[in-house]
C-alpha cells in the first residue's frame, strides 16, 4: 500500500517509524515531513492546511491511505475533501472534527448528552465575561472558542490575573477570530489525565495510557508548552479508564453519531479527575504529540492496520495489544521556547544517543542548512527511552539526552520521575 502522512513534527515522526514497519506499507510519502522523516518516506513540500492541493498529490500518486497527524487540516475538511474524492483518509470529518474546532460546540454537546465537565458560560464582550467570571466565583478559566495554537486558555486564579486577561481576549483580541466567542468555566481542581481512543465511528479501541507535562520547567514550573515530555503507561488506575471511556467518551461519540457527525480517527480526551470524578477539559480530533511518541513504540500490532480498520469502519473483532514495557519521552526544546523560538543553532549528538539500547529519536522542529541538521522550530527533538519499568525507561532517555546538544537547548530533568 500507498501510504501519506499529512504533518512534520516529532508525531509524524513516530507514525513513520511504526508504518515503515509495516509489512503493508510498499510506499510511505509524508507532507511536508522534516529531515528526521526524511530517511523512512519521501517527503512532498505541501503544508498541512493546504487540503485541497493534498488530496490532488494523494490522487495522483493513488496513495491508498493518508493519516493526519495535527488539528488544523481535519479541522478544515480535509476528511470531506478525500471522501469526495473516494480517496480513504483516517481522520474525522469537518463536523465531527468541530469537537477540537469549536470549544463552545463541545461543551453544549457535553450539556447536552450528561458528559462530565467544568459548569460553563459562553460570552461574547468584556461585560459579559465580568459578569459571568462574577457569578462563578475565583478561580475561573477564559477559552477562546476556536483553535489557538494551544494558548488561548487563561486561568485566572487573583483579580489581576482577570483584568489581563480580560485586555488579552477583549482589548488586545490576542486570539482573534477564535475568541469571538469565550467560555468561561469553573476551575477543576484535580490529577489531569490524557485519554486516547482509535474509532471507526461504532467500535472504539482504548489505546494505551499516556500522560504528558506541560509546563516548560521542572515540577511543573514556568509557561505552558506543546509539550516538553510524556510517560507510558501513565500511573492511572484501570478503573479510571473504564470510567472515562463510559461517562465521557462512549457518550460523546453517540451524541455526535446521533446528530449525524460521526466520528472515525483519533479521539483524545484531555481529562481532570476531581474529588467528584473525571471530568472532562477538552477533547482533540488528533492524536497528542508528545504521547504518540510514547504509545507507539509500545504497539504490538500493525498500526496500518489498525488505522485503515478506523478509516474504513471496519476496526470490529480488531485489537490493539501494548507491549509490558514502558516508555518514556523527553522532548529538546530549543532557546526561547515557548516564547521566541530561536533557529538555525546546529544539533549534535543524535546517532550516539541512538546507540543507547532501546532509544529512538524523533525530530520535530529540525532543517537541513548547508548539510547539517540545525534547529528550526519549538520542540526540536523527542528522545525515546525504553525499559522494563518508567525508571528503567526514563534512565535510557536522559542517557541519550545526555549525548544531544545545541545552543540554548531546553530540557526537563523530571519526565517519569517518582514513577516505578
Ligand atoms: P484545554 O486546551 O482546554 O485543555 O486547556 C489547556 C489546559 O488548561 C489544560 O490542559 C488544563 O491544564 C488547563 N485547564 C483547562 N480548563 C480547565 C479547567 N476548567 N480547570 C482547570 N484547568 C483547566
Ligand atoms: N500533548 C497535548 C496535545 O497533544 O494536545
Amino acid at each position: 500500500m500507498r501510504v501519506l502522512i499529512v504533518g512534520g513534527g516529532a508525531r509524524e515522526h513516530a507514525l513513520a517509524w511504526k508504518l515503515s514497519r509495516s509489512p503493508v506499507v510498499e510506499e510511505l510519502y509524508a507532507a511536508p515531513g522534516n529531515p528526521g522523516i526524511a530517511a523512512l518516506a519521501s517527503c512532498v513540500p505541501i503544508r498541512p492546511d493546504a487540503v485541497v492541493e493534498l488530496a490532488e498529490f494523494a490522487q495522483s500518486l493513488k496513495i491508498d491511505l493518508t493519516v493526519v497527524g495535527p488539528e488544523l487540516p481535519l479541522v478544515l475538511g480535509i476528511a470531506d475533501e478525500f471522501a469526495r474524492r473516494g480517496l480513504a483518509l483516517c481522520g474525522p470529518s469537518r463536523a465531527a472534527a468541530e469537537l477540537e474546532g469549536s470549544k463552545v460546540f463541545t461543551k453544549e454537546l457535553c450539556q447536552r448528552y450528561g458528559v462530565p465537565t467544568a459548569e460553563a458560560r459562553v460570552v461574547h464582550d468584556r461585560e459579559q465575561a465580568a459578569a459571568a467570571i462574577k457569578s462563578l466565583g475565583l478561580p475561573v478559566v477564559l477559552k477562546a472558542d476556536g483553535l489557538a495554537a494551544g494558548k488561548g486558555v487563561l486561568i485566572c486564579r487573583t483579580g489581576d490575573d482577570v483584568e489581563s486577561a480580560l485586555v488579552r481576549f477583549f482589548e488586545e483580541r490576542a486570539f482573534g477570530a477564535a475568541a469571538e466567542r469565550v467560555l468561561v468555566e469553573r476551575c477543576l481542581e484535580g490529577e489531569e489525565v490524557s485519554f486516547m481512543v482509535l474509532t471507526d465511528g461504532t467500535t472504539i479501541l482504548p489505546l494505551a495510557s499516556a500522560r504528558d507535562y506541560k509546563r516548560l520547567a521542572d515540577d511543573d514550573q514556568g509557561p505552558n508548552t506543546g509539550g516538553m515530555g510524556a510517560v507510558s503507561p501513565s500511573p492511572i488506575r484501570p478503573a479510571l479508564a473504564g470510567e472515562i471511556l463510559q461517562d465521557i467518551v462512549r457518550p460523546a461519540l453517540g451524541g455526535l453519531a446521533r446528530e449525524g457527525r460521526e466520528y472515525r480517527g483519533v479521539l483524545y480526551a484531555g481529562v481532570m479527575v476531581t474529588s467528584d470524578g473525571p471530568k472532562l477539559l477538552e477533547f482533540n480530533c488528533r492524536l497528542g504529540d508528545p504521547e504518540t511518541q510514547v504509545i507507539l513504540p509500545r504497539l504490538e500490532d500493525d498500526l496500518l492496520l489498525l488505522l485503515r480498520g478506523a478509516a474504513a469502519g471496519e476496526l470490529a473483532g480488531m485489537r490493539a495489544q501494548w507491549r509490558h514495557e514502558a516508555a518514556v519521552c523527553v522532548v529538546c526544546a530549543a532557546a526561547g521556547y515557548p516564547d521566541s523560538v530561536r533557529r538555525g543553532d546546529p544539533i549534535s549528538g543524535i546517532a550516539d544517543a541512538l546507540a543507547v539500547p532501546g532509544v529512538v529519536v524523533f525530530q520535530a522542529g529540525t532543517a537541513l542548512e548547508d548539510g547539517k541538521l540545525v534547529t528550526a522550530g519549538g520542540r526540536v527533538l523527542s528522545v525515546v527511552g525504553r525499559g522494563a519499568t518508567v525508571s528503567a525507561a526514563r534512565a535510557q532517555a536522559y542517557t541519550a539526552v545526555e549525548r544531544i546538544e545545541f545552543a540554548g537547548m531546553q530540557v526537563r530533568t523530571d519526565i517519569g520521575r517518582g514513577i516505578e
